[in-house]
């Protein structure tokens, strides 16, 4: 594996922001720098066991340091997934706004059977996720890094028949058109 030239013009600032002898703390930012340069790439946002080997050896570290790492955080994916990743919570709060429902428009839209499947079309692939931290705006579906709330069965139809025909995705937060509301005088 080989870090790309905008992935290597990134490392050493990633580098940078940790104490020296403190740089194996970057591993999360390596494999998210990975899981991007791999979507660039092939359209795939994984991380493949040979670049964790290679993060292993930028770092000094015993690759399963890199390994358990990877394989804790769900945000990674150790296998190829599809362009779009549907990560769906069904998490308490999801669930009771209709989670359920989101899940099933997925299935029908895609084809897709079960969990961790890819579409035949290569186009999508289904997670379940836990929360969120969205439940402001369930029920919550995230595609690659962007968050969609207030889904219900239709939008969930509309947003993939979009992606089907090589649409843009829309513009990520509620779908519903609500704003998460944030304290007054804050961010
Ligand atoms: Fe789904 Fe919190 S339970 S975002």
């Amino acid at each position: 594996f080989s870090f790309d030239a905008e992935s290597e013009a990134e490392i050493p600032q990633i580098l940078a922001k940790y104490p020296p002898g403190k740089q194996a703390s970057a591993v999360l930012p390596l494999l998210y720098l990975v899981q991007r340069q791999m979507a660039r790439a092939s359209g795939s946002a994984w991380v493949p066991r040979v670049a964790m080997d290679e993060i292993a050896r930028r770092l000094g570290l015993a690759p399963i340091r890199v390994y358990e790492v990877a394989t804790f955080y769900l945000m990674f994916n150790t296998r190829p997934v599809g362009k779009y990743h549907l990560q769906v919570c069904t998490t308490t709060p999801c669930w009771l706004r209709g989670s359920e429902e989101v899940v099933k428009a997925c299935r029908e839209a895609t084809g897709i059977k079960d969990w961790k499947e890819t579409s035949a079309d290569g186009l999508f692939t289904m997670t379940e996720v836990e929360c969120l931290g969205a439940c402001v705006n369930a029920p919550v579906l995230q595609v690659n890094d962007d968050y969609y709330e207030d889904m219900d069965a239709e939008r969930v139809k509309a947003l993939i028949e979009t992606l089907k025909r090589g649409g843009e995705l829309p513009r990520p937060g509620s779908m519903a058109g609500r704003q998460a509301s944030a304290p007054e005088g804050g961010p």
